[in-house]
């Protein structure tokens, strides 16, 4: 979709969880607009909460240093959606109307959305509301779709795989099993890349149904062949093949899922074990340099995009190039693992347990 005028003035917001190199990505955005295409940028507050309440900063070029290695997000985020607005009594309000007003208001001519899948969402339905809409790709879980890679995944992937490489030296010590609790609450890709990057005996990822007694007669086996410690990633989202295997917590949130899993382990295998829960470490600090770059690059596309007047679209990674895909295509739908990934191929040739 192209706008009718040539956009003079355009938003950003970040939205849903942060990651690294949300910074990094409203600077390649604004910097690009103002240098290049001599626009005025709007900075809008906590995500699409600040649209709706009208809160928002201008965003100048001596505003943008300094952004390229911070973490977190300058704007703040949230992950509140303009059409189911919290309000202080617990209900929900549809607030569309409010978000629509305060674009006009601002003049803008386009909304930069940085988020994942679920900012998409948000995102088409102000498209489809009038508003002129363009979103990058962010996200730990690397589970947007149409793109090859989202920023934020690469940094938590060394974060991630740093935590699985130190829990080896005091695994081994102490010859205990230590399962390490990873991110991902509909997608395996961090689970997997970190304990084939690091090294992990098993893995439990949400694509894959796991087996407890897999998880025991593989580490059984490990303990057979001399090694005396083992270490089990467990994604957030991961879940047993049949619920009566992890007993009466089923259905209970993930940590409770892998300090039941390390009971059974326990019990059955005669070692100590131990959870690390790595939890919100995985999205905080510094970008590593891959993120800076993706996000810098995604940000100088949205922001030729912007001058060019095309709307309605994520900009995705596909292969070398970073093309514009339509947000009907990737609202709405999340990447998960395919089970003839290469990482599932490479996880099951050199015998990473992924518990199936
Ligand atoms: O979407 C990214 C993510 O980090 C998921 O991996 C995780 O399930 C979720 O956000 C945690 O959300 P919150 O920060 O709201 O606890």
């Amino acid at each position: 979709m192209r706008a009718k005028r040539q956009p003079r003035t355009i938003g950003i917001l970040t939205s849903g969880g942060d990651c690294p190199g949300l910074n990094a990505a409203i600077r390649g955005v604004a910097k690009a607009v103002i240098g290049t295409y001599g626009m005025d940028v709007i900075g809008i507050l906590d995500g699409f909460t600040g649209l709706v309440e009208n809160r928002v900063i201008h965003l100048h070029e001596h505003e943008l240093v300094g952004l390229l290695t911070l973490g977190g997000t300058i704007l703040g985020t949230s992950r509140n959606k303009p059409h189911k607005m919290p309000l202080a009594d617990g209900t929900f309000h549809d607030m569309t109307g409010a978000a629509v007003e305060n674009y006009h208001r601002l003049k803008l001519d386009g909304l930069v959305c940085i988020g994942g899948g679920g900012t998409a969402k948000n995102a088409l339905r102000l498209q489809k509301a009038g508003l002129n809409v363009i979103t990058l790709p962010k996200t730990i879980d690397n589970d947007v779709v149409e793109t090859d890679v989202s920023f934020g995944y690469d940094t938590a992937m060394h974060i991630a795989t740093e935590a699985v490489d130190r829990l080896h030296t005091t695994a081994s010590s102490h010859q205990r099993i230590i399962l390490v609790d990873i991110m991902g609450h509909n997608a395996g890709w961090l689970a997997l890349g970190a304990s084939l990057a690091g090294g992990a005996d098993v893995c439990l990822i949400p694509e894959i149904p796991f087996r407890v007694e897999k998880v025991i007669e593989s580490l059984a086996q490990r303990r057979t062949r001399g090694r005396r410690f083992s270490i089990v990633s467990v994604a957030e989202g991961a879940r047993p093949y049949a619920a009566a295997e992890i007993e009466a917590g089923s259905e209970s949130v993930p940590p409770i899922t892998s300090a039941l899993i390390a009971i059974q382990l326990q019990e059955a295998l005669g070692l100590e074990t131990r959870v690390t829960t790595l939890g919100h470490v995985q999205r905080g600090g510094m970008p590593t340099s891959t993120d800076r770059l993706l996000a810098t690059q995604l940000g100088c596309t949205a922001a030729r995009l912007i001058s060019e007047g095309v709307f309605g679209v994520m900009v995705a990674v596909k292969g070398n190039a970073f093309v514009p895909v339509p947000l009907e295509r990737v609202a709405g739908f999340r990447k998960t693992i395919p089970l003839d990934d290469p990482m599932i191929e490479a996880a099951r040739l050199i015998g990473l347990c992924l518990s199936d």
